[in-house]
């Protein structure tokens, strides 16, 4: 999900040199028939920015009823608890000096539809490669699209002068389908400068360059050409160990992990991180040290730094255990209801819910003279555990009153009934109800209302 294209790239192979030509022969043969044009709007309007679209316009009524949706504004969504919990870990850990304030910026508000500019050539990305096609990228216009990954945001954020931040948000590509791909995903991107003096942490006096000017210097598999072999020495060590605590504060330490060498247009040397779940090593982020000419083209001359991109769901999928990434899209209480309430540290395990929908059924009466409100919730879900067993998905109190007048105190409760083997019927699960309330009559006192 990460970089699916850059597989392809970054395959030395005959194989992969040969689906890209394969890949931009067939393009070009569609092009000489002209495919029927899509329906497009004439404009279109997204976070406050209006665009004019034109024939490169390639958004699907599906994916722009996705950008509507904003899960990380969701406070029940899984990925807000983690986005939340990866902010707090790198808020926790590294403060400006002094310690009054959190080093690393946080940048959620960036718009989704960024420029090509932005999105590709900023980020040194050639102009062939794959990750431009129109079968890759969702384009507004010519010169605009749907961002496709957080590292979008880079140059104008350094540009602003920003030297430490993080950037999430929601980013789009027309990506192959499966458990673990889906058009719109979510990533945190960080970016991490520093002086000579920051990175050695020299003491005055002391001087130890990042940069060598070395005529016709070549770039090697380790370095860029600019760089020392101690500015890229530091900045690996200071890379792999800020993302290795990170993943031990989610995992856990004793979750196995492992670096594999990537590449990447804007960073070089460039990694994955991969994590051990269920068995399978599976890739969690990208990152690597930045390119001087991407730093130097956003003013930043006399720095050097590293960069990331985490994907949201693959960390969610592993830490919460949820086994399809469409689940992060569902408005399925069953779901939803697994992750309310809690604080973004908390550790849960999700539980796969049924196939088979919800009925939904309230009950509502007064309690008995003298019966507090928390004793009476304790017996009612005792009463609806004990009667309704295994057809009880959740139970959860919706109205809780006193009625001064005439002295009685009321409760609503909303109970959701579904079964793992089958779709109950209404008629079916009224049963159960009854027997609810009949128990609750019976046991308990309480008049129905
Ligand atoms: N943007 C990359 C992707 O979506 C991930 C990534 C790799 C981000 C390396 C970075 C980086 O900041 O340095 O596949």
């Amino acid at each position: 999900m990460l970089n699916c294209r850059v597989v392809i790239t970054r395959l030395a192979s005959p194989l992969g040199c040969f689906q890209a030509a394969r890949a931009s022969t067939a393009s070009a043969a569609q092009a000489d028939t002209a495919p029927p044009k899509r329906q497009r709007p004439a404009k279109f309007e997204a976070d406050g920015q209006s665009f004019v679209t034109d024939d490169k316009w390639n958004l699907s009524p599906a994916v722009i009823k996705l950008m509507e949706r904003r899960l990380l504004q969701e406070q029940k969504n899984p990925l807000t608890l983690l986005k939340q919990r990866i902010v707090n870990h790198f808020h926790g850990k590294y403060r400006k000096p002094g310690g009054r304030s959190p080093l690393y910026a946080v940048c959620e508000q960036e718009p989704r539809v960024v420029s090509t500019f932005a999105n590709f050539d900023s980020l040194l990305t050639p102009i062939d490669h794959v990750s431009r096609r129109s079968s890759d990228t969702y384009y507004v216009n010519e010169g605009h699209c749907l961002r496709a990954h957080t590292s979008a945001h880079q140059h104008k954020l350094m540009t602003q002068g920003l030297d430490n931040f993080l950037v999430v948000g929601d980013v789009y590509r027309r990506d192959e389908i499966d458990a673990t791909h889906y058009p719109c995903f979510h990533q945190m991107e960080a970016v991490r400068l520093y002086s000579a003096d920051e990175l050695y942490q020299t003491r005055a006096g002391e001087e130890l360059a990042v940069f060598e000017e070395i005529p016709d210097a070549e770039r090697k598999p380790g370095k860029q050409e600019r760089h020392t072999v101690d500015a890229v020495k530091a900045l690996e060590i200071r890379l792999k160990s800020t993302l290795e605590d990170l993943s031990d504060a989610l995992f856990g330490p004793e979750c196995e992990k492992r670096w594999v060498d990537a590449y990447f247009p804007f960073t070089h040397p460039s990694y994955e991180l991969e994590v051990k779940y269920e068995g399978k090593w599976l890739e969690v982020l990208g990152c690597g040290i930045m390119e001087q000419k991407l730093l130097e083209s956003a003013g930043v001359t006399d720095k050097v730094g590293w960069a990331f991109g985490i994907g949201l769901e693959r960390i969610a999928m592993v830490l919460y255990g949820v086994p399809d990434i469409r689940l992060f899209w569902s408005r399925d209480s069953g779901f939803l209801s697994q992750f309310e309430g809690l604080k973004p540290e908390d550790d849960v395990k999700y539980k796969p819910i049924s196939a088979h929908p919800q009925v939904l059924f309230d009950i509502s009466f007064w309690l008995p003279a003298g019966v507090a409100f928390d004793d009476m919730r304790a017996d009612v879900c005792d009463v609806i555990r004990g009667a309704g067993g295994e057809l009880i998905e959740q139970v959860k109190l919706s109205d809780e009153f006193e009625n001064k007048k005439k002295g009685k105190n009321s409760q609503t409760y909303r109970i959701v009934y579904r079964s793992n083997e089958k779709a109950l019927s209404k008629e079916e699960v009224n049963v159960v109800h009854k027997s609810i309330e009949r128990e609750l009559v019976e046991k308990f006192g309480v008049t129905m209302r």
